[in-house]
């Protein structure tokens, strides 16, 4: 009875629900490449007495469970899953897991669950965002005597970001024109050109950097060099 008024009070006051939050530490989202691995973490910020943690993905209809762990059983993973999922640090207190060879289908987000004695959960999402970024293809071309075409494409999902710079005695000419097409499996490919003066006395450097959302970024770097001696005597 008194646990009841007690608990009625903790609700109409909104202490329960934010406290029910508050008591696991994860992150909000996580980002992984597409092939690669992905990791998601739950911690219980107090000492609570666990019953059992269990992971699923959050579906638009239901929750699908992934794994779960009890120190009666231990870590036991979906079949449908076991391949795909496993444990990383299977406790009660904090719980840790991988998917590998992350897809764009395993994007979207994920719930881990402690169940405590007698009967209350406590829960936490992470959202995971998969990107794909393919290495950036740099391309340096004469177009007619005077002019030097230097062109960067990247591949990626979603559309990434091209930062073509060029270098000549030390002064910077950023690529002035962009286009980008889609390509049929969903990626973008982003190209990014810079038309420069042949400068034939002068060594140029030529940089491409690629990124997509905050993922770590790629770089071609290219020396177009100075002609030799002889060539440039005879201007
Ligand atoms: C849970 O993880 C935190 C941070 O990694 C660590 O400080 C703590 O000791 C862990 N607790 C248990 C019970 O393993
Ligand atoms: C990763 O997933 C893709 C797409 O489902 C599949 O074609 C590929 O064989 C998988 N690679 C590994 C190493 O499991
Ligand atoms: C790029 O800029 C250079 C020099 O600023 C200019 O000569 C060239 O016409 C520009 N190209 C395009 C495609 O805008
Ligand atoms: C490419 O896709 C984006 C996002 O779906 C769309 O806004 C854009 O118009 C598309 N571009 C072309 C050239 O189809
Ligand atoms: C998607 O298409 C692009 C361009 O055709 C290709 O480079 C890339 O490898 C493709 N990605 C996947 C996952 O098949």
């Amino acid at each position: 009875m008194a646990h009841r008024t007690v608990l009625h009070l903790l609700c109409t006051f909104g202490l329960f629900q934010k406290g029910l939050t508050d008591l696991i530490r994860t992150r909000r989202t996580v980002m992984a490449a597409a092939g690669e691995e992905a990791g998601f973490r739950c911690e219980l910020l107090q000492s609570k007495d666990v019953v059992q943690v269990t992971w699923h993905k959050v579906l638009p209809d239901r929750e699908e469970t992934l794994a779960a762990y009890t120190s009666r059983y231990g870590q036991r993973v979906n079949p449908a899953f076991k391949d795909k999922v496993g444990f990383t640090d299977a406790g009660l207190q904090n719980s840790s897991i991988f998917i590998r060879n992350v897809t764009e289908e395993d994007e979207g987000c994920y719930l881990c669950l402690f169940n405590i004695d007698p009967g209350d959960d406590l829960k936490a999402t992470t959202c995971l965002q998969v990107y794909e970024l393919h290495e950036p293809v740099l391309h340096v071309r004469e177009s007619g005597s005077e002019e030097t075409v230097v062109s960067c494409s990247a591949t990626g999902r979603p559309a990434p970001t091209v930062t073509l710079t060029v270098l000549r005695d030390n002064v910077h000419f950023p690529g002035n024109s962009s286009v980008s097409v889609n390509n049929t499996n969903g990626t973008v490919t982003v190209t990014s050109t810079a038309v420069l003066t042949r400068l034939h006395h002068m060594d140029t450097e030529v940089r491409c950097a690629v990124r997509v959302l905050s993922a770590p970024q790629k770089e071609e770097v290219r020396m177009i060099p100075a002609e030799g001696e002889e060539h440039f005597h005879t201007h």
